[in-house]
């Protein structure tokens, strides 16, 4: 079987009250259109078409890719003309269509769908529902054979109580569909062209319309208003949340946890509350996470152990490495093994050796620390002039006394040692101790300064 994909994602999304075509909200940081071209690829299709019409230019600016085809619709005439469309770039001998605003679709799912359809069969997802209002019913015979969809505001009374709703996510043999979509009318009450009339032609035909169900009804939800995207935010972070779990992660509430990209885990990782993992995170056995952490692109090591408040981004954590709690680890920070990043310590592009100790209130930007290093409470790296980034460099057994300003370019070597407080601005060589601060003098029997009376 081949197989061409059609997405449906032309329409405006008025309840949605926003200048961002409707398409184009994010669930857990990826736009709905982008859920649905990723479970789309899984399938391996021949071609992706995706329909678009609202906001045309800015989803296909935003989602451009050498994979997909857009077909412009420029008037919204209904779904079945919204896959017409797209009829003349279709070459496979099936065609799935999907929703660019139901997002949560199981590859799983639309693989058991596929498995329905052939030359004389259509596979059609179908969905009870306790209250289908709005949705197209399914109408069977006295068979229980599908024979038609009709849509909520052409229903009758009868066909109304029908509790079986269309998903509009269905497979069709693509021989036939050119025939079929020519002689689709708009004659009825909405004035549209729909797809699901399509159904009826097809029994007509002879052909059979088989059904399947999704496991979750979530799965094909739309998200119509900002309400109905957040009930299904929630949904995805609860599938991501069991998903972890079933891995052998601890969350220790599931509810109060966020992936907003993709994330690889080892066993017995125990993630505290309010975590955000975004983009790629890579996260070893062993790995401990406190509570009101943000971590995104980022490789956590076995063993390490991040503390409250923390924010890395951009870092590899080396193996029982840790950092925080209040630590920030911002792109191209690179913690060897057991290296240490206490509270309020920012780096960014430093490399901190094996067992490196950075414990307080610290900034390494543009850093090299060699590994046994330990830097004092208040050191920064002065690496930038205003115009320029410059390194900084401290070899292995380095001691850093409190408060240093290290002005970069500059050298520290191997085991040297600098006094507290100082300015240090040329290179320590090794064994020596750098002290770079005004000498301390006392004064004799000063008066401090009295209260000036006001009269
Ligand atoms: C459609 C189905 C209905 C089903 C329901 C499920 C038809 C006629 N009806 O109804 O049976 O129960 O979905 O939600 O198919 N779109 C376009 N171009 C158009 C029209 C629509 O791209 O000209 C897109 C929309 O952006 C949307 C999807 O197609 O993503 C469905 O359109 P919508 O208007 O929401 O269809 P419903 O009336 O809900
Ligand atoms: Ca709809």
């Amino acid at each position: 079987m081949s197989l061409d994909i059609v997405i449906l994602a032309a329409g405006q999304g008025t309840r949605m009250r926003s200048a961002l075509p409707k398409v184009l909200h994010p669930i857990a940081g990826n736009s709905m259109l982008g859920h649905v071209i990723h479970s789309a690829r899984q399938l391996q299709p021949k071609g992706i078409h995706v329909v678009i019409g609202h906001g045309a230019e800015l989803v296909r600016e935003r989602l451009a890719a050498d994979d997909l085809n857009f077909v412009m619709q420029d008037k919204q005439l209904g779904t079945g003309h919204a896959v017409a469309q797209a009829l003349p770039a279709i070459t496979a001998d099936t065609v799935l269509v999907l929703y660019g605003d139901v997002p949560l679709i199981e590859v799983q799912t639309l693989q058991r769908l596929l498995a329905k359809v052939s030359a004389s069969q259509l596979g059609l997802l179908t969905v009870n529902l306790a209250d289908p209002s709005g949705y197209g019913r399914i109408v069977r015979d006295a068979q229980g054979q599908v024979t038609a969809i009709v849509e909520h505001k052409d229903a009758s009374e009868a066909q109304k109580a029908i509790k079986e709703g269309n998903t509009g996510i269905l497979a069709m043999p693509a021989a036939r569909l050119a025939d079929w979509m020519g002689r689709l009318s708009n004659n009825n009450t909405q004035g549209e062209y729909y797809l699901t009339d399509v159904i009826a032609m097809a029994v007509a035909d002879g052909l059979v319309v088989a059904t399947e169900q999704p496991h979750d009804p979530m799965e094909v939800q739309g998200a119509n208003d900002r309400r109905q995207l957040a009930e299904l935010e929630r949904h995805y972070q609860l599938r991501e949340g069991r998903r972890l779990m079933a891995q052998g992660v601890t969350l220790r509430d599931p509810a109060r946890f966020d992936v907003r990209g993709e994330v690889i885990v080892g066993r017995d990782v125990l993630i505290d509350i309010n975590v955000i993992l975004e983009g790629r995170v890579v996260i070893e056995d062993d790995v401990q996470i406190g509570p009101n952490c943000v971590i995104k692109d980022s490789t956590l090591r076995k063993g390490v152990v991040i503390k409250a408040n923390s924010h890395i981004e951009g870092a590899v954590m080396g193996e029982g490495s840790d950092a925080g709690p209040f630590a920030r680890l911002r792109p191209g920070s690179v913690l060897e093994a057991r290296a240490h990043v206490g509270n309020f310590v920012e780096l960014k592009n430093a490399h901190l050796g094996e067992g490196a100790k950075a414990g307080h209130l610290t900034y390494l930007g543009d850093a090299e620390v060699g590994a046994r290093t330990n830097i004092g409470a208040g050191t920064i790296t002065c690496n930038y002039d205003g115009a320029n980034k410059f390194r900084t460099v401290m070899g292995e057994d380095v001691f850093i006394g409190s408060n240093n300003s290290l002005v970069a370019p500059v050298e520290i070597q191997a085991g040297a040692t600098t006094a507290a407080g100082s300015t240090i601005t040329q290179t320590v060589e090794a064994g020596q101790l750098g002290v770079a601060r005004a000498r301390q003098r006392n004064i004799e029997g000063w008066k401090r300064p009295e209260k000036i009376k006001k009269s």
